[in-house]
Order: structure tokens, then sequence, then C-alpha cells
């Protein structure tokens, strides 16, 4: 498959729940485009992070304004595949369990959630980007020439999500499958029913369903969409 960045830029959205395939088609498809790859979970993990720290998590759950604060001056940067908080490399530290538990309320915040599109559409302004996270065909770029919803069978997340833990070792248990996709469907129903950006499919994004398909496959279905476009 040849580099075609050469050609007229464009934005690839792809939306989906948790563990559907999202970073890794991402991550891949950007590789083979010569694109940019803007993974927007690592961005709101990166602010559950800076509010952990913060301390500020119980008083933000009675007054949410309070998050405001922590949002002045905030700065994500990705360089390669690494996340910087405030210039700190915080890659490892916002896949701590930690953050995962809190992630979903701290996205749910407007005032968080209104920061992060403004760094998420200056961060596409350039075009050549392939973004992922709930709400980027919908919100973030409606305008993207490609938009995608990747989902997948949560049993079959879970069984993903319970084989990436248990090849990343640690000391602590890896929950059982049923207990991930007790997880998973509870993140799915956060993620859907808040008020503010919910995961939602635009009528435009194809869906791609990859309980059944290997990586490779997942790619390939997802390229030859991005070079249909590109060829046209
Ligand atoms: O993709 P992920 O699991 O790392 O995302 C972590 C959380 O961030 C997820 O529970 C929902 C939230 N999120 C969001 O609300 N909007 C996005 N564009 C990306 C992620």
């Amino acid at each position: 498959m040849e580099n075609r960045i050469g050609k007229r830029p464009i934005i690839i959205a792809i939306d989906g729940p948790a563990a559907s395939g999202k970073s890794t088609t991402a991550r891949i498809l950007a590789g083979k485009l010569g694109y940019t790859y803007i993974d927007t979970g690592a961005m709101y993990r990166s602010v559950t992070l800076k509010v952990l720290r913060s301390g500020l998590l119980d008083a933000l759950r009675e007054d949410t304004g309070r998050v405001s604060a922590l949002l002045d001056g905030l700065q994500i940067e990705f360089r390669g595949d690494r996340v910087f908080l405030d210039g700190e490399d915080v890659s490892a530290a916002i896949r701590e369990n930690t953050v995962s538990r809190e992630v979903s309320f701290v996205s749910s915040l407007k005032p968080v959630r209104d920061r992060l599109l403004v760094l998420q559409q200056k961060m596409g302004a350039a075009r050549g980007v392939v973004m992922d996270g709930r709400d980027i065909g919908t919100v973030v770029f409606p305008e993207a020439e490609l938009k995608i919803f990747l989902v997948a069978d949560p049993r079959e997340r879970a069984k993903r999500r319970h084989a990436e833990l248990s090849l990343k070792g640690g000391n602590s248990a890896v929950p059982t499958v049923e207990e991930l996709e007790e997880e998973i469907r509870q993140r799915d129903r956060d993620d859907e029913q808040r008020t503010h950006a919910p995961l939602k499919r635009h009528p435009d994004a194809v869906v791609v369903d990859t309980s059944c398909l290997t990586i490779d496959q997942q790619v390939a279905r997802v390229y030859d969409l991005a070079a249909k476009i590109l060829e046209g």
C-alpha cells in the first residue's frame, strides 16, 4: 500500500464504543497514509489524571464548575505515539485503572469538552489526520471526508481487553471476561447517555463491525474506503 500523503489530505474520524478496535485501526491506518494519529481518549485521560493529581475530584462531583481552574493553560501534545500533559510524558500514567475508573465522569463535564474540542479542532486544522474518539464525526469534525463508526459485540470486546491485560502482566489480578464485559456495558451506557456530546453514530458514518474481523481485515476495510476518497 503506497503512501498517499501527496494527495489532498483528508480528515478521517473514527468513533465507537470502548475496545471496539478504534485506536489500533486508527494508528495503523495513519501510518499507512502518512497521516497524524490523534487519540482523543488519551486527551480525556490526561485531563482526568490532572484532576486526580489536583485532589479536586470529590469537590468536582459537588461543583463541576471548579474544573475550569485546571483547564486554564492546559497543554496536551502528541509526539510520535507519546502523549505529554503540561510537558510531562504521561503515556503510561493515563492507562492506570485509577484514571480509567474516573474518565467517564471527567469527560462528561461541559468545560472539559469545550476545552478539548478547541484543542482537537486545532490539531486537525491542517488535515491529514486520523482522529479517534466518541464524538469526532458528530461534533469535532462533522465535515470529515470519511467517518467510520466501529462496533463490536460486548463479549468480544471483553475478551480482547482480557487478552490485552493478561499480556501486560503486572501485580494486580486480571478481572474475568464476565467482569470486563459488565464494565464495558456500563461504560457504553455512560458514554451514550451523557448530556454533552454522547457517543452516537453520524448518519453519514460507515458502520464497520469488527466482531469477526482480524486487525488486518478491519484496517484494510477502512483503508479501502479512504483510498476511494483519495483517488476520487
Ligand atoms: O478511548 P478511551 O477508552 O481511551 O476513552 C476514554 C474515555 O474518554 C471514554 O470513556 C469516553 C471519553 N471520550 C470521550 O468522551 N470523547 C472522546 N472523543 C474520546 C473519549
